[in-house]
């Protein structure tokens, strides 16, 4: 499947999710293979151009995430041109556009999901953008706002008419959040009208399933919580698209991915060799009088240590294990463990005790029981 000139090596896609899909999460799924594309989650315009130092964190990626779309959100045609330029400049493969998200907060700057209220002022951003890069412009939208506005057949023809290389689409309105479930014959009906790729997004639980909507019509599929509950759904997605049975995954492996993912966030730019990350360009460009506020990584490993990197790793696990713990025995327990975590030392602790000790002492209770 190709998107604009950018070819993906397969078309399952790691949905934007804000809050979770950091750059550590991306390159461990990427590692388990079946994934062709992976999505930022979504960064301001508005800091992108301001050089706001969270904003930025938000957009990096390395370089063994490629091809890497990174999504924006805002309103304002001129300053989506110039995030975009931003986003080419920091060598992204895709910049893609928010029409989806609901949240207030975002929605009432006239961004996200409230373009889709403004058909023909979300198609003067995207024409403004595509104009502006020689990257793909692409857009992830919702069914539309709302039962009586399900507009994303003729917002996303208009889109494609405005330059446009690729549209997904999950299914549900705004105003349906995540309640019901997502409308995959809108999406087919979409991808059979569009001359430009049309990718689906929502419910996609397991890998079955993945491999069913991609036969529906659609050129690629986004997972998002999915792949927050089972990181190996891409590739046994893949195995099952290839014919093969998808693969196991071991208790083992599961606590393994925890414990990997909190060695990525723990050394995030400690132990990465240079041109690995993908910095905004004002990090190597800017000079602190030119940028608005300090830059953390410009700050040393020490000082970022300093400014409670163990408390923000727990959070993140704690974030995770919520989705992570779901679907097997004694998630819950794991999520009560996790969630009282106070250090990283002892996540790594509780993750030893559930995903090995437990686990090798439910095998040798197997393996007796077999015995008898
Ligand atoms: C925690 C969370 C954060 C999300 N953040 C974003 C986002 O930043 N940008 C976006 O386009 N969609 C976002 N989404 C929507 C997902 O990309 C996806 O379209 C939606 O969850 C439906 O797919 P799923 O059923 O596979 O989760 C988010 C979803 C979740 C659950």
């Amino acid at each position: 499947m190709k998107i604009g000139s950018v070819e993906l090596p397969s078309p399952f896609v790691i949905a934007p999710m804000a809050g979770m899909t950091d750059s550590a999460f991306r390159r461990l799924v990427k590692r388990h293979g079946g994934c062709g594309l992976v999505v930022t989650e979504m960064v301001s315009s508005e800091g992108l151009v301001r050089g706001i130092d969270r904003t930025l964190e938000y957009a990096e990626y390395t370089e063994e995430e490629r091809p890497v779309s990174i999504q924006i959100f805002g309103g304002d045609p001129d300053k989506m041109a110039a995030a975009a330029q931003i986003v080419e400049g920091m060598g992204a493969d895709i910049v893609d556009v928010n029409m989806g998200c609901p949240v207030p907060k975002i929605a009432k700057h006239n961004a996200g999901c409230s373009l889709m209220r403004e058909p023909s002022h979300a198609a003067t951003v995207i024409n403004a953008m595509a104009k502006a890069v020689k990257i793909p412009v692409t857009v992830k939208m919702r069914a539309g706002w709302n039962d009586q506005s399900r507009n994303a057949p003729d917002l996303a023809r208009m889109v494609q008419d405005a330059g446009a290389a690729a549209v997904t689409i999950h299914g549900r309105t705004a105003e349906q959040s995540y309640s019901g479930s997502a409308d995959w014959e809108l999406v087919s009906g979409v991808a059979r009208a569009l001359s430009i790729p049309v990718l689906g997004s929502g419910d996609c639980i397991e890998p079955q399933q993945v491999v069913d909507r991609l036969r529906s019509g659609v050129s690629g599929v986004l997972v998002g919580r999915g792949i927050l509950r089972n990181p190996w759904l891409l590739a046994q997605a893949a195995d099952l698209a290839a014919g093969r049975v998808p693969r196991e995954v071991t208790p083992r492996e599961r606590g393994q991915f925890l414990l990997d993912y909190i060695d990525l966030l723990v050394n995030e730019r400690i132990n990465e060799h240079d041109g690995f990350r993908h910095l905004p360009p004002c990090t190597s460009g800017l000079t602190p009088e030119t940028a608005l506020t300090p830059e953390p990584w410009a700050l040393g490993p020490a000082a970022r240590v300093a400014r409670g990197r163990g408390r923000w790793v727990v959070n993140k696990l704690r974030a995770l294990c919520a989705w992570y713990s779901k679907g097997f025995e004694r998630g819950s327990h794991l999520r009560i463990r996790v969630n009282a975590a106070a250090s990283v030392q002892e996540l790594r602790d509780i993750i030893g005790e559930f995903f090995f000790q437990e686990a090798s002492a439910t095998v040798r209770a197997r393996e007796m029981c077999q015995g008898l």
